[in-house]
């Protein structure tokens, strides 16, 4: 990330306040067969994640492509139901909420998509799009409405001659822009991004990124941040959480992850990465094969069957959370003893 650093450091603390808490929560897709639309299996897709967000971070989400960010991230929004297990949004599970205040918390929460060329409705003009979100939530005062957008137009860096054109008329990058006005408009506080840059030209993608950084203090939100580059993620993260097939293996601040990884998976995704491999000269893991199959999902650890430390009991046991400092916790029996 080449541009000025705009991330402050973030300090926790035991009286932070949980803005989002996961528990137990699950989600099997149904596999069906083509004819007659039986159920013939299920991809597991989730597996009984724990997570917490607090109020005012940003909270990195990294994993190969497959191993369930963008189900967690759209669980967490209720934009699919899981199969099993809570969500508490301010202390509220918004899983077993009515319409009528899923609504409200649609305008609490939002989704900042990785495709500016699909989020956008290509027939409305930019200014009908930002428009919209005042329209669903029963917004009257059209000077009000008018005022917001003028005001988030100048927040992403805009002028307001932009209102009266259409998407096709713009680069990636000020789409994703224009995407992220939208998502922010009714000033939500809570933004799921997922992958938001990822689509985009690597030049730009410092300045979609500094861009969020600002919004991000400017409406005071607490932000789940999916990707798959760890380049980003350390940028742009306060804490990491580490997914391997639906599962949590690690967590830890953003310092702490890369200076004091655990998990054998978290170093082989920083061993993919030179750039960013603070480790010394210890043994590189090497991601040999595919990610397994989640229609059959590995017994014991998940990932076992990739692990250059695997002992037996990692073939038919599940490990825990093992505390490895406050606020470090890691899914592998390599730490066990030590707990
Ligand atoms: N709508 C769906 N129907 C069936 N399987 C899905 C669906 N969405 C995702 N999956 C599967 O669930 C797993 C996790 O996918 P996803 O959450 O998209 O992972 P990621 O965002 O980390 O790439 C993958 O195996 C994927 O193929
Ligand atoms: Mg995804």
């Amino acid at each position: 990330m080449g541009a000025v650093k705009l991330k402050t450091k973030m300090f926790y603390n035991i009286f932070m306040k949980k803005l989002v808490e996961v528990k137990h929560l699950s989600m099997k897709y149904p596999i069906t067969d083509g004819l007659f639309g039986n159920i013939k299996g299920y991809i597991y897709a989730l597996n009984n994640i724990d997570l917490e967000i607090y109020e005012n971070e940003i909270l990195g989400l990294a994993g190969e492509s497959g191993s369930g960010k963008s189900t967690l991230g759209n669980s967490i929004l209720k934009l699919i139901t899981p199969s099993s297990g809570e969500v508490l949004f301010n202390g509220e599970n918004i899983l077993s909420k009515s319409k009528k205040d899923l609504k409200l918390f649609r305008k609490k929460a939002q989704l900042i998509f990785q495709n500016p060329f699909m989020s956008l409705n290509p027939r409305m003009k930019i200014f009908d799009i930002l428009k919209e979100p005042f329209i669903i939530h029963g917004y009257k005062d059209n000077k009000e409405i008018n005022e917001k957008i003028k005001k988030i137009i100048s927040l992403i860096g805009m002028q307001e001659e932009v209102l009266f054109r259409y998407p096709h008329e713009f680069s990636g990058g000020q789409r994703q822009r224009i995407a992220i006005a939208r998502a922010l408009i009714l000033s939500p506080e809570f933004v799921v991004a997922d992958e938001p840059v990822s689509a985009l030209d690597v030049s730009i993608q410092a300045q979609i990124v500094n861009l969020l950084l600002q919004l991000k203090t400017h409406f005071n939100l607490t932000m789940l941040f999916i990707s798959h580059d760890l380049n980003i993620i350390k940028y742009i993260s306060d804490r990491i959480a580490v997914m391997y097939l639906g599962e949590i293996v690690e967590i830890a601040k953003t310092d702490e992850l890369f200076s004091n990884h655990k998990h054998p998976y978290t170093q082989a995704l920083l061993d993919a990465v030179p750039v960013i491999n603070e480790s010394k000269n210890e043994k590189k893991v090497i991601l040999s094969s595919e990610l397994p199959s989640n229609e059959n999902l590995p017994t014991g650890c998940k990932f076992h069957s990739r692990c250059p430390y695997v002992k037996e009991k990692c073939k038919t046991c599940e490990p825990d959370f093992y505390d490895i400092n406050i606020g470090h916790k890691v899914r592998c029996f390599l730490y066990e003893e030590k707990n």
